[in-house]
């Protein structure tokens, strides 16, 4: 049979293992190239899906390139393997959604909106348990307590990410104020238990040391305070480390791959004024896991969304973002984010989510 040369939007797509969504954002953002019928209707050539294909694989892994080489079986391969939306429409949950992004307004500890074994990464950071005042949740727990929250929202992830599903999960070292803690010990210790496996512990230098307040004894051996102005991304696994589900398509360059696999990672913290949320973390952050540690097209859960940045990261870097908060108004606040920094078009999507 010949070869086809020219391929329409929907078959495009099928191609690359991804949505059509995807497709039109990728051109957007000048990934890949397309030419008009004289109806208006897009057309893009076997030429510019390679090259699109070729320049999206740019890292060779010095020592096995053929292992990382695309062949139609791997193609086709990932296609059959392309799985069913991460979600569920028919909830009351549901507080907005675009063709590729889905807000709910629920409790990550009871929510049924997300499926089963869906779901191909996971960037979230919790509440810290350190007093931060949010809307609906209460920061002030016992230790005993946090950890508890932190078994039950950590099982209900491990049933919501795929066998080859990743997780970065953002937290503090460790913690000082009111008894100190070994937080991401403790933390990772739980979801070894809950069955995690680990990979990883990316150090991210905030380069912020001004919240300093705490010493101890000052200039004193008595009882000094050592405190690293750093936090941790750990990253975990469900089943199997080597991803075989997905479109197999890594946009990720050279220089951010090898700046972003050595495990310090530097650049600033998010102003809470600027995005009104009192604890957000920089769209930087789940960017560079995304990228990282996904396909293009590959499904994005954050289960504490806040202000939504894991979603704009989602939207730079063409996946799919659910996240979920407990709290209405960050949820609003995340959609006038996605419409505003993210720039979706708000008439479109208040017509699909019926004026929510
Ligand atoms: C540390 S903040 C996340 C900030 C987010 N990474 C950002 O960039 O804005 C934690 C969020 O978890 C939410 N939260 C707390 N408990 C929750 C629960 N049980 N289910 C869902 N969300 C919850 C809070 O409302 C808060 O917005």
């Amino acid at each position: 049979m010949e070869e086809k040369t020219v391929y329409t939007t929907k078959e495009a797509a099928k191609y690359l293992g991804i949505s059509t969504a995807t497709i039109y954002r990728m051109e957007k953002q000048g990934l890949i190239s397309s030419t008009k019928t004289p109806g208006g209707q897009r057309r893009f050539s076997r030429e510019n899906i390679e090259k699109y294909l070729k320049e999206s694989q740019n890292f060779e892994a010095p020592q096995n390139p053929s292992r990382f080489k695309k062949t139609d079986f791997m193609i086709r391969e990932a296609e059959a393997t392309y799985v069913a939306k991460p979600i569920a429409l028919q909830t009351d949950e549901l507080f907005f959604h675009t063709d590729s992004i889905w807000i709910y307004n629920a409790d990550i500890l009871k929510t049924n909106s997300i499926n089963e074994n869906s779901i191909d990464l996971i960037v979230t950071s919790p509440p810290y348990n350190l007093d931060i005042k949010y809307n609906s949740h209460d920061d002030t727990m016992s230790y005993d307590d946090y950890l508890s929250f932190t078994r039950e929202w950590l099982t209900q992830c491990y049933k919501f990410i795929k066998d080859d599903g990743r997780f970065c999960l953002n937290i503090p070292l460790d913690k000082n104020k009111g008894g100190q803690q070994s937080v991401c010990a403790d933390i990772t210790t739980i979801a070894k238990q809950i069955g995690f496996k680990y990979h990883s512990t990316i150090i991210w230098n905030e380069q912020n040391i001004s919240r300093r307040t705490a010493w101890g004894s000052w200039l004193s051996a008595t009882a000094p305070y050592v405190i690293a102005p750093v936090e941790v991304i750990v990253v975990l696994y469900k089943k199997e480390w080597k991803k075989t589900s997905g479109s197999r398509k890594s946009d990720i360059t050279k220089k951010e791959f090898m700046e972003w696999t050595n495990g310090v990672w530097n650049f600033s913290g998010e102003s809470k004024k600027r995005v009104g949320h009192p604890a957000p973390f920089p769209v930087e952050l789940p960017r560079r896991c995304i990228k990282l540690f996904s396909f293009v097209g590959d499904s994005v859960l954050d289960p504490f969304l806040g202000s939504g940045s894991t979603l704009l990261a989602c939207l730079q870097t063409g996946r799919e973002g659910v996240g979920v908060d407990i709290d209405k108004k960050y949820c609003e606040l995340t959609k006038s984010r996605l419409l505003t920094e993210g720039q979706i078009n708000q008439l479109k999507f208040d017509v699909a989510v019926g004026g929510k």
